[in-house]
């Protein structure tokens, strides 16, 4: 067979790490990456559950590829993912989707290149779900998508059970890797070129490392890895987020001066019933201690409108704190329900135009602060790290700042992967425009 092979990502970060782990494994048994999908032998679906449109963008992608498995009964379909976590995920695919040939779940991606071994020997589908995580599996090969900058997972799972959430049935339990296989991994990553770091758990400030490594621990070792240049992370729960990580904002100084803190909703009301287990005037308060500490920090949310009995007042509510708060930037949801999840049972779902109709006014009102926060970056230098073209082929390049602010400028393919000065000439809502100095 033709080894060639695409991946279509859908969701977060995490599936985008996957992603690049499966990509890994493939590689390593001489596969080779394709631009288009229709032109790859195998085919992997990495999808995400935690809103519904992103399950009906995975059944409308499966549908298309019927037409090429008919065509070419050779061609591998591969599904992955959270999706496949959920018992009714699968059997949908198995009634209506034949021409899927392996599925697999988040707990075993290490078990894919089998998955594909015996599908091909056995001349038979694979279907391999485990139910949970066990124990977590170390020396993944990973293709990173960028050359100078890597994620790095610190933990799998969730405990936290939002009562809107599916992710804590997706991905299981908690369970952090060991700190010596994180700092291993992130030494190999700066010897191969790698500048920044991104950490990834659903809620890194549970992160328990053995020996008793906490999130600030963590971060105080990485601080000191050489040649690395700057640490990011995502997300943190705000309930968990300690006076100690504040202080590593302060003295670790490739720590980036950004928060992605997810607020969910502004009433105090509304987020006890979602189980965020925190009240809108303590993540105020949360947000001021921040900046107290780091004057500078920029700071990104979730916010979900809609949540089951949501009245004008909640909105309102969640207007006021994010006019209190100003963020940067935010993205904002409208709720989903979510089969298998609390929320999914709770009376009072609001209607879907009253959803939009307080979306549109939450849109509005956060691009506004957004547009106003970067006019500020006009005149100033920010230091760039320079990811590559922002279209293929284009000669302006894209790097993201310090604060996560996303920079277009005039570049060429040199910078890639350093650092540059940039003057910051022009803003808009989403991003930055400067020169090179
Ligand atoms: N509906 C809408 N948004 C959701 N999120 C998680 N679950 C749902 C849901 N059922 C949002 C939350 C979370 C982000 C990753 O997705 O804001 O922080
Ligand atoms: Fe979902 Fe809440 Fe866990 Fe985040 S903290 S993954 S929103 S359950």
């Amino acid at each position: 067979m033709e080894k060639t092979f695409h991946i279509t990502t859908f969701g977060c970060q995490m599936n985008e790490h996957d992603s690049e782990i499966m990509a890994g494994m493939l590689l390593e048994k001489g596969f080779v990456p394709v631009k288009e999908r229709k032109d790859a032998a195998v085919a992997i679906i990495n999808t995400c559950s935690v809103r519904e449109n992103a399950d009906k963008r995975f059944f409308g992608t499966l549908g298309q590829l019927k037409r090429r498995k008919m065509e070419n009964p050779d061609f591998l379909v591969c599904v992955c993912g959270c999706m496949m976590q959920q018992q009714h995920v699968i059997d949908t695919i198995k009634a209506k989707y034949p021409w899927v040939d392996i599925i697999f779940g988040t707990h075993n991606i290490h078990r894919f290149p089998e998955l594909i071994d015996n599908a091909l020997s056995e001349k038979k589908k694979q279907t391999e779900i485990w139910p949970d995580g066990g124990e977590i599996v170390e020396g993944l090969p990973s293709k990173r998508l960028h050359q100078s900058k890597a994620l790095v997972n610190i933990m799998f799972g969730c405990n936290n059970f939002c009562t809107y959430c599916i992710v804590p049935y997706t991905r299981g339990r908690e369970r952090s890797r060991k700190p010596q296989e994180i700092l291993s991994e992130v030494r190999t990553l700066v010897d191969d070129g790698v500048r920044e770091i991104m950490l990834l758990g659903q809620n890194v400030n549970s992160y328990r490392g053995e020996g008793g490594i906490d999130f600030a621990d963590l971060l105080y070792l990485l601080n000191d890895v050489d040649g690395l240049e700057r640490i990011r992370f995502m997300t943190s729960h705000p309930k968990d987020l300690s006076d100690r990580l504040i202080q590593a904002f302060v003295d670790c100084e490739k720590l980036c001066r950004n928060i992605h803190l997810p607020v969910q909703s502004g009433s105090t009301e509304i987020l006890k019933k979602m189980n965020r287990r925190y009240t809108k005037e303590a993540y105020l308060n949360l947000v001021e201690k921040l900046r107290k500490a780091v004057p500078s920090i920029t700071m990104s949310t979730d916010i979900i409108v809609g949540f089951p009995g949501e009245t004008e007042e909640d909105f309102s509510e969640t207007l006021d704190l994010v006019r209190k708060v100003r963020y940067d930037s935010a993205f904002t949801f409208l709720y989903s329900v979510r089969k298998g999840t609390p929320a999914e049972k709770y009376e009072d779902q609001i209607p879907e135009a009253v959803k939009h109709e307080r979306f549109n006014r939450l849109v509005d009102l956060v691009n506004s602060i957004s547009m106003e926060k970067n006019a500020k970056y006009v005149g100033t230098v920010q230091k760039v790290l320079v990811e590559g073209p922002a279209k293929t082929g284009s000669s302006i390049f894209s790097g993201r700042t310090d604060g996560f602010k996303l920079v277009n400028f005039r570049g060429n393919a040199d910078m890639v992967g350093t650092m540059a000065d940039i003057r910051i000439t022009g803003s808009n809502t989403f991003s930055l425009e400067g020169e090179v100095l």
